[in-house]
């Protein structure tokens, strides 16, 4: 198959209309949110679904999030609504917030009693889904294990002869995947992945929340993804978490000048290093989101062995941030 590419400048564009009827009709089409590139199928159509888990080589418990784009479109999928979700709806819609609730009518053979549900903040994604008249399940539109794609290249990395189409819709603002919060149950919200919505945002509007923390190895984790590996690079990475002085000295260190070896550090001390291989992540959190992925990619591109990143503040996007680079390094963390 080959994969058809369209750079979409304007909602208008025939491309739109025919992204719409390729979903009608069962097929794949990778679509620009402000978070991440998804995957997107026709979320009621289980044979589409299906072709999603088998493209991207995903391990088929783990279930996907319904894209919609009107709030009125969520009766059809969930039920029992809490008011504390609907508070979150109310304010983080459209917007990277995916919320978990109880499901109703979406095809069980991928999905749990509950279902993942958001209304994505990006026109194209929006008009897509209200083109194609069906809610939109997507996954982040990599190859599984692979960091989440950032912009419509990275996605024709992963998947070029293997979708109908790519919607080109430029980089992504935020660069990391949806706050993913559980309101399915009786007690107070979960947040089983951190997000650019914080947990600091979410509580100043509903109150304390919990935050799920990794699963042990062998108990079931209440987010099927959290147990799986991500986001990694074929390079060794460690992160080196303390003091920026401390952080830059350790590195130095360690990261001997060789050709195989990288070094990803803020805009603010890049400086520093004298290396050859010196990733400029960015000079705030919001920057450093939205380069991350890239990044990741780019240490695979260059040949590199092994990488040094400099952790950040776990506060606020930071949390997020932190919790996509652990996962890269498989928890290979140095204290300093
Ligand atoms: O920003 C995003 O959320 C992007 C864009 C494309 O919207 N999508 C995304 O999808 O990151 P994915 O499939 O890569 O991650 C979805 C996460 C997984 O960790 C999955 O296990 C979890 O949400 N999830 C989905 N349905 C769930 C459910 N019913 N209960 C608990 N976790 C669920
Ligand atoms: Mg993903």
């Amino acid at each position: 198959m080959k994969t058809i590419v369209a750079r979409i400048l304007s909602l208008n564009d025939a491309a739109m209309a025919e992204a719409a009827d390729i979903i009608k009709n069962g097929g794949l089409v990778a679509l620009p949110t402000e978070t991440v590139y998804g995957l997107g199928a026709n979320a009621l159509d289980e044979a589409a679904c299906a072709k999603v888990y088998a493209v991207k080589g995903r391990p088929s418990d783990n279930p996907l999030i319904m894209h919609i784009s009107d709030v009125a479109m969520l009766d059809s999928i969930a039920k029992n609504v809490p008011p504390m979700a609907e508070k979150l709806i109310q304010t983080f819609w459209p917007g990277p917030l995916t919320v978990i609730l109880q499901r109703k009518n979406v095809p069980r053979g991928t999905f749990l009693d509950t279902v993942a549900v958001r209304m994505p903040k990006n026109p194209i994604a929006l008009r897509l889904i209200d083109l194609a008249k069906t809610p939109i399940a997507a996954p982040s539109a990599n190859l599984s294990g692979r960091p989440s794609p950032t912009t419509a290249g990275h996605v024709l990395r992963d998947l070029s002869g293997k979708i109908d189409m790519i919607l080109d819709g430029g980089p992504c603002e935020v660069g990391l995947e949806s706050t993913v919060i559980d309101c399915s149950g009786d007690g107070a919200p979960v947040i089983l992945r951190p997000g650019s919505v914080t947990r600091e945002m979410i509580e100043g509007l509903i109150g304390p929340v919990g935050m799920a923390t990794e699963a042990a190895k062998d108990e079931a984790p209440k987010s099927p993804g959290m147990k799986y590996r991500h986001y990694a690079p074929e390079a060794k990475l460690t992160v080196v978490v303390g003091e920026a002085e401390k952080v830059r000295a350790k590195i130095q260190s360690l990261a001997t000048d060789t050709e195989k070896i990288g070094i990803m550090a803020t805009a603010e001390s890049a400086y520093y290093y004298k290396h050859k291989n010196v990733l400029i992540m960015g000079d705030s959190h919001e920057a450093i989101a939205a380069n991350l992925f890239d990044m990741l990619r780019l240490c695979d591109e260059m040949g590199l062995e092994e990488v040094f990143v400099e952790g950040v503040a776990e506060e606020g996007l930071g949390v997020a941030i932190m919790n996509r680079l652990k996962k890269a390094a498989s928890y290979n963390i140095l204290k300093v």
